[in-house]
């Protein structure tokens, strides 16, 4: 038992797939998993282990926003020993080459939250995937021939902020892919405690190209394709 999470020590797998929306937790347990157990129910943050092809391998839900995935995240490394954590979740398009459906594998991560900052004032500490999951990710998303953009995202502390929009476009126009709001904090807690974490995205909408929309079954099929992308990285060899 941790403070968060009502799991017994054994409970987790050492990887982990982690969307930020609990019920999408149990979707993947119950479309991907074999013999799935749910492990947590705590604030209706579901997780479950069971196996992928053959694999132990678990999946959680995180919620919205740096603090809550760092709560979980920290848990999750520090009292049940998970040792690989992929985010599956969903960005904004802040580049007008990337468009809604198409996957975005974080390389790093740029912040405006403070939550590395208050470990770290007198630096700005570049957040970082793990390579080796990265570049699994990479050739198995390009197998799937999906299309894949590899690059910087933004994760923001705000969803609302009409201030922040142009600056936003702006970093876009430094190469920044997409805006989302937990990669940064889940890339340090990997640095910080020396395990292997990334994040994958689907584009779920776009900040350039507003007019591109996503239908509810395009979404699901997309993010279909995600949790597969997720899934075989964490049982690559
Ligand atoms: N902003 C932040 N997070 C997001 C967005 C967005 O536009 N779309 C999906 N996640």
């Amino acid at each position: 038992m941790s403070i968060h999470i009502s799991a017994k020590p054994g409970d987790i797998a050492d990887k982990i797939l982690l969307p930020g929306d609990p019920l999408r937790a149990k979707f993947i347990a119950e479309n991907f998993l074999e013999d799935a157990v749910c492990f947590n129910e705590v604030r209706n943050m579901f997780g479950y282990t069971g196996t992928y092809k053959g694999h132990r391998v678990s999946v959680m839900g995180t919620g919205m926003g740096m603090p809550s995935i760092s709560i979980y995240a920290h848990e999750l490394i520090t009292e049940y020993d998970v040792k690989k954590l992929i985010r599956v979740g969903t960005a904004g398009s802040l580049n007008k080459d990337v468009h809604v459906r198409e996957l975005v594998l974080a390389q790093a991560a740029a912040t405006n939250s403070k939550i590395i900052n208050i470990d770290w004032p007198e630096y700005d500490l570049p957040q970082i995937a793990d390579f080796d999951l990265l570049d699994k990710a990479y050739h198995i998303a390009k197998d799937l021939n999906l299309t894949t953009h590899v690059g910087n995202v933004l994760s923001s502390d705000s969803f609302y902020s009409p201030k922040l929009f142009s600056r936003n476009l702006e970093l876009g126009q430094l190469g920044v892919k997409a805006v989302e709001m937990e990669a940064a904090a889940l890339y340090y807690l990997g640095a910080k405690f020396g395990v292997q974490t990334l994040a994958i995205m689907t584009i779920s909408d776009s900040l350039v190209n507003p007019e591109e929309d996503t239908t509810a079954e395009e979404r699901q099929n997309t993010f279909t394709d995600m949790m597969k992308v997720g899934l075989e990285t964490l049982i690559a060899d």
